[in-house]
């Protein structure tokens, strides 16, 4: 957690997520599941995805927007369900005037507690680039050896809809098979939020490779930090809405397919 300026939430304040696409659904539905009195602001910066193939300079700019959209909806907290983003702000301490997670520092805790001690490592180019996975893992577990490797269209093919599964197998194929070829590691992280969606395509792919999804350790770190500082919402039920800068129509189907409770409001939006 970073930037927190208060340490008491906003109890009935909505918990603001934000990916470059569909891929934080997949950190959403564990908030869903923990936290089921929360409201949800969701934004998919879906008009400027995928992320990772961008640099630092493009990046900077593109959070900047989208933390400003999520702060005018009034959110008590941000969540970054983006590995790449996440990538950009790990170790810096700005002040955004909400408490802000990230991923990749969960992730490691993650990878800790898979008892893995060889793990390769999927994602965008620009988190593998970063070397931040490397650094969080080796601080917990300086043993653990890490083969990683960018995949420079994965996420765009699932922000399209996740339904090119030939393609999308084609280049998990590649991708793992490069890291295979170089380390024979056990275990998978799915170092970007979208790769979870299509987590059946890596089990069909390497039925061998256990896989670590980081994002329920990262709505846990979230859960840890609204109870210890009596911020969670007691109402019964939280509302769910989904704000894209993109194709609105990709949203309702992967949230159902992740199992979340279908959102009240889908709508197209500028930052
Ligand atoms: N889902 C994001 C991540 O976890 C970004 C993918 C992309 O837009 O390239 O890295």
């Amino acid at each position: 957690m970073g930037g927190c300026k208060t340490d008491v939430f906003k109890k009935t304040a909505p918990v603001g997520v934000v990916d470059s696409g569909v891929g934080g659904l997949t950190v959403a539905r564990h908030l869903q599941r923990m936290l089921p009195g929360e409201d949800i602001v969701y934004l998919g910066d879906g008009a400027n995805c995928p992320y990772g193939n961008r640099t630092r300079e493009e990046l900077e700019t593109l959070h900047r927007k989208t933390f400003g959209f999520l702060l005018r909806q009034g959110v008590k907290a941000i969540v970054v369900a983006c590995n790449t983003v996440s990538s950009l702000l790990d170790r810096r301490a700005a002040d955004y005037g909400v408490p802000v997670f990230t991923i990749i520092a969960p992730a490691a805790q993650a990878v800790a507690r898979s008892g893995a001690q060889r793990v390769g490592l999927i994602a965008t180019a620009f988190t593998v680039h970063s070397g931040c996975y490397e650094r969080r893992i080796h601080a917990l577990c300086p043993q653990i050896e890490v083969v990683s490797k960018d995949s420079p269209s994965l996420a765009a093919l699932v922000d399209g809809g996740a339904s090119d599964e030939h393609a999308i197998d084609a280049e998990i194929t590649a991708q793992v098979g490069d890291i295979l070829r170089r380390a024979p590691v056990t275990h998978l992280i799915l170092g970007c939020t979208h790769y979870p969606i299509v987590a059946a395509n890596f089990h069909r792919c390497f039925p061998q490779l256990a896989l670590i999804d980081p994002a329920e350790e990262e709505a846990a770190a979230l859960v840890r930090a609204l109870r210890e500082n009596d911020g969670i919402n007691p109402a019964a039920a939280g509302r769910f809405s989904i704000y894209t800068t993109g194709d609105p129509s990709v949203y309702a189907p992967i949230a159902a397919r992740l199992g979340l409770t279908p959102p009240s409001l889908v709508e197209q939006v500028r930052v």
